[in-house]
């Protein structure tokens, strides 16, 4: 039998990097797609594919921790999501309460500071309560931080961001002339967040999906087919190295 590695324990992770110390992505972006179609090649259920999906998000947690990556955001359910069936929403729904029912004292132990972007105020009473719950137990962490997209879409957190910049302009909380990209980051959802430094998204397809529009200027993108539920330290570390020897230029030479 396999030896169980304990939660937060993975020593030898390090050691597969192009280099352990130098150059990790400070804030890694994951699209995490694939689960429904993992779980009809083994003839289940989706929820069987979002089960084994947190299954994955764990080890990756764990992995991002290990790795010093300062600020992990996963898009978890998007605002496109509602077109589900009731069913399949109500368990994408709930999984953040079984995730954090579980692994809270691990988060809280390995220093993890659990965030959240969204709309989250428009999620159910017990998503909210669980994600609340992690982030007021979690907030004086200075680990990784931990950010769960929930309820997320770009183009809303725009516009939002939009319509709060008119209302204070309108209330003369500040000027034209003190918009700029630093102001206007300050009102999306990521605000006192630096934008991803690596995008990874799993099962195959290569879009957005309206997934961090804004922040994503300048971020490596890198694609797998691999579906989510199979995703592993392996591919994180692969991500990870891949992007060890990117050179970013921003525009420059
Ligand atoms: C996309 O796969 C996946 C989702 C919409 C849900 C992802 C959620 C988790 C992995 C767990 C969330 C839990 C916490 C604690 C944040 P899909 O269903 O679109 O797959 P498909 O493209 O194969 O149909």
């Amino acid at each position: 039998m396999a030896m169980k590695i304990p939660f937060f324990q993975h020593k030898q992770l390090k050691e597969s990097f192009a280099d352990p110390e130098e150059n990790i992505p400070a804030h890694i972006a994951i699209i995490m797609d694939g689960n429904g179609r993992w779980a009809g090649e083994r003839g289940m259920p989706r929820a069987a594919g979002h089960k084994e999906g947190l299954s994955a998000l764990v080890k990756i947690v764990k992995a991002a921790a290990e790795c010093k990556v300062k600020v992990l955001t996963l898009y978890a359910f998007s605002t496109e999501n509602w077109k589900r069936p009731t069913a399949e929403i109500e368990f994408i729904l709930k999984l953040p309460q079984t995730f954090l029912n579980i692994y809270l004292p691990d988060l809280i132990r390995n220093n993890v500071r659990v965030t959240a972007i969204g709309d989250v105020e428009s999620l159910p009473a017990y998503t909210q309560k669980a994600l609340q719950q992690a982030i007021d137990r979690t907030k004086h962490n200075d680990g990784l931080q931990l950010t769960i997209a929930l309820n997320y879409g770009s183009r809303g957190e725009i516009l939002h961001a939009v319509k709060e910049i008119l209302a204070d302009l309108d209330a003369a909380n500040m000027s034209l002339e003190e918009l700029n990209e630093q102001s206007f980051s300050k009102y999306l959802y990521t605000a006192g967040t630096t934008a991803p430094d690596l995008l990874i998204r799993t099962g195959g397809e290569k879009r957005l999906s309206n997934f961090l529009l804004w922040q994503l200027a300048y971020t490596e993108f890198w694609f797998t087919d691999v579906l989510w539920p199979d995703f592993s330290e392996k591919e994180f570390m692969e991500a990870v190295g891949e992007y060890q020897q990117r050179k970013r230029r921003y525009g420059g030479i």
